[in-house]
């Protein structure tokens, strides 16, 4: 089974998605770890419960995003992680982590990109008035939400929805695509080319 860790900074619905789904045998992975940078999110509680291992860590404890990304790296190297999933990750990713895992760290993100990339997608697609928003799994690059982009589903937004009534369609929205989205990259059927992203049903 493709081993993976998944980093997340929140409340950790899309992590337990996974976790969900590794239970139910839909998906054919083993969870390595969760990569935390908040001790008191609500992520952590879930690992804990599932029995996941967490590498929780303090940024300001760090001269620079570098320092505790090298630490991140030996955890998951020694840990034989083939897979990144970003869930709710809320930092800005370097090089350091970026160049030895392009094409095999994905991230999740609560908007139809390339529109709305960075913090507040859900408020920023309410603010522009857009009638359909969504949600986009991609691969990550050095960019803000740039990468090639492998899934998306579509979200209608409501005359009268706010920000909370449209995040609950965004987040479930979010935990129907990914887990499906981590399997069919451990199954070895998405295959990434330049910028285009092929995946394969059978
Ligand atoms: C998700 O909506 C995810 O798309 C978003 O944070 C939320 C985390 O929820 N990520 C970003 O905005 C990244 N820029 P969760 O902790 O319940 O999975």
């Amino acid at each position: 089974a493709l081993r993976i860790a998944v980093f997340a900074s929140g409340q950790g619905s899309n992590f337990q998605a996974i976790i969900d789904a590794v239970q139910n045998g839909k998906l054919d992975v083993t969870i390595e770890l969760l990569v935390c940078d908040k001790p008191a999110a609500p992520v952590v509680e879930r690992a804990r419960k599932a029995s996941v291992d967490t590498f929780l860590f303090a940024p300001k404890e760090y001269p620079s995003r570098e320092a505790y990304e090298a630490e991140i790296i030996a955890e998951l190297e020694r840990r034989g992680v083939e897979l990144i999933v970003l869930a709710g990750y809320m930092r800005i990713i370097t090089s350091v982590l970026v160049e030895p895992f392009y094409g095999r760290m994905i991230n999740i993100h609560p908007a139809l990109l390339p529109a709305f990339p960075g913090v507040n997608a859900i408020q920023q697609a309410l603010a522009y008035g857009v009638k359909l928003t969504g949600v986009t799994v991609h691969y990550v690059d050095g960019g803000m939400d740039s990468g090639p982009i492998i899934a998306q589903r579509v979200v209608e937004v409501a005359d009268e929805d706010t920000e909370d009534s449209l995040a609950v369609r965004i987040h479930a929205a979010e935990q129907a695509l990914l887990p499906g989205v981590i399997q069919r990259i451990a199954q070895g059927r998405v295959t990434l080319d330049g910028r285009h992203v092929r995946v394969s049903s059978s």
